[in-house]
């Protein structure tokens, strides 16, 4: 476990929006647990930038009460030191004073540890503030790195990056003018899942899989994220959005291009971010006709009428989309695609089904096929159907499954939670969990192709029942 922390050289990290749900509900309880299990810097500091005025102690009751809300079993004797690695400095986004005000007390900060430590700054504010924070970081020079080493400087940002291709590559060009492509972390918190981060090591760890990973053995893939969580009163954000922004162009295709993404020559960051690239490249575009065919957009009985959305709404909260890979491996495998809000159950998996041979040997009509299923949450478990005789005078075959669970693999290790490993990733300089500008570009293409195609062809949503598997119409995309 302690071989995650490498970095001690002392650290500031700055939040933007300090006071909102991101830093309540993730960044406060992963630093903590980083902090009980002493990953952090001996010299490490977080101060939190945000409007409103207040002390440092006000932001410390904040710090606390997220922790009574979020950890079990908080180690009252960490506590008060961990409080202390918090102060505030208020400020707004878009004038000059509160930088300079946090120049000030970054300097201090440096001053007391004679050093000049390294600084990363996380965007956790909504992202039309990116472009302003963005330019006054540079401005103040707050951002400069003195060196590779000690004294660098990186910038977090959560998703979404941009609403669309064309805001994505003015957000890119503009953060490619202030800082290099080493100092910038695009956060998409499903790479830091343990499960996730495993699927390469699955992939490519086992060489049978490897001959299998393409059209001549398997017949299709589903890659499946479903909530039954809705959209919690969050209309105002969500119904501009949409589920296909939300977590399609981001979580899901991450996953699409883990799972088919080509052998990498190595395990350097930059392959692995080239090869996911290429993959998501590779997504068939759909034209006004054929995404009818291919697509289903759903939204939940009810959710017009929730707050802050428009009565006539068109919003998706649920889409199942049956993509294709244009490359020699994939050509002709459906990809399926499906994530919605409300449905019956709480789960992240992939399965692929892999082809039966013609002609079949199994005695009566049917066709066996070997399932594979990647499951991701709620418990992470890799399982593998196979056929077996059923003991007994006739031939009967029954599917059973081979099932690993990494719980019950691994009793005794804690697992970290995805910002806990991202965290740390930035204060080491590893990249490989971020994501690149090219995979970006790539999802937001395919994405913008879809919502073109939807708008175009004026595909109306179809409503499904909340607590159900999604609108009865996906039984026709995916039978
Ligand atoms: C976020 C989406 O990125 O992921 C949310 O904006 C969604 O709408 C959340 O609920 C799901 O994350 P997880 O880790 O709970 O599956």
């Amino acid at each position: 476990m302690t071989d995650f922390s490498k970095s001690t050289t002392p650290t500031i990290f700055i939040v933007f929006g300090a006071t909102g749900d991101l830093m309540r509900r993730k960044l406060i309880p992963s630093l903590y647990q980083l902090y009980q299990r002493k990953l952090l810097p001996p010299l490490f500091h977080v101060i939190g930038y945000s409007r409103r005025e207040w002390s440092d102690d006000e932001f410390r009751a904040l710090v606390l009460a997220s922790l009574q809300d979020r950890i079990k079993n908080l180690d009252e004797g960490v506590i008060h030191p961990f409080l202390h690695l918090f102060s505030y400095s208020s400020g707004f986004f878009d004038t000059v004073d509160g930088y300079n005000k946090l120049a000030q007390r970054l300097g201090v900060r440096d001053k007391e540890w004679s050093t000049c430590a390294n600084k990363f700054f996380y965007l956790a504010v909504p992202p039309e503030y990116y472009e302003t924070i963005f330019r006054h970081l540079a401005d103040s020079h707050l951002a400069s790195s003195h060196s590779e080493e000690s004294g660098w400087t990186r910038v977090i940002v959560e998703k979404p990056f941009g609403k669309n291709l064309k805001t994505a590559e003015k957000l890119d060009a503009l953060l490619g003018k202030l800082f290099s492509e080493e100092q910038v972390y695009r956060i998409d918190h499903y790479l830091g899942k343990e499960t996730v981060q495993n699927i390469l090591a699955f992939r490519f760890s086992n060489s049978f899989l490897e001959h299998a990973w393409n059209n001549d053995f398997i017949e299709r893939i589903h890659i499946k994220i479903s909530e039954k969580i809705d959209i919690e009163g969050r209309g105002e954000l969500f119904d501009g959005v949409g589920m296909l922004r939300d977590m399609g162009q981001n979580h899901i295709l991450q996953l699409l291009a883990l799972f088919t993404m080509d052998t990498p020559k190595d395990f350097s960051a930059d392959t692995i971010r080239a090869g996911r690239a290429e993959v998501l490249r590779a997504l068939a575009p759909y034209t006004t006709r054929t995404v009818r065919e291919h697509t289903i957009r759903g939204q939940y009985e009810g959710y017009a009428r929730e707050k802050n959305v428009a009565p006539d709404t068109q919003t998706e909260t649920y889409y199942m989309i049956r993509a294709f890979i244009r490359t020699r491996r994939w050509r002709g495998v459906p990809i399926i695609l499906e994530n919605g809000k409300a449905l019956k159950d709480a789960i992240a998996k992939i399965s692929v089904r892999f082809r039966h041979p013609a002609p079949c040997l199994c005695p009566g009509d049917a066709h066996f096929h070997n399932v594979l299923r990647y499951q991701i949450q709620p418990q992470e478990r890799i399982s593998m159907s196979f056929w077996v005789k059923r003991p007994g005078t006739e031939m009967k075959i029954e599917e059973n499954d081979f099932v690993f669970d990494y719980k019950q693999a691994y009793p005794d290790t804690e697992f970290m939670g995805p910002y806990e490993k991202l965290l740390l990733d930035v204060l080491e300089g590893n990249q490989t969990l971020f994501v690149s500008t090219p995979e970006i570009m790539a999802s937001w293409r395919f994405v913008d192709n879809v919502l073109r195609s939807w708008k175009r062809s004026d595909q109306q949503v179809v409503l499904y029942k909340k607590g159900t598997d999604g609108p009865i119409e996906r039984a026709t995309l995916h039978p």
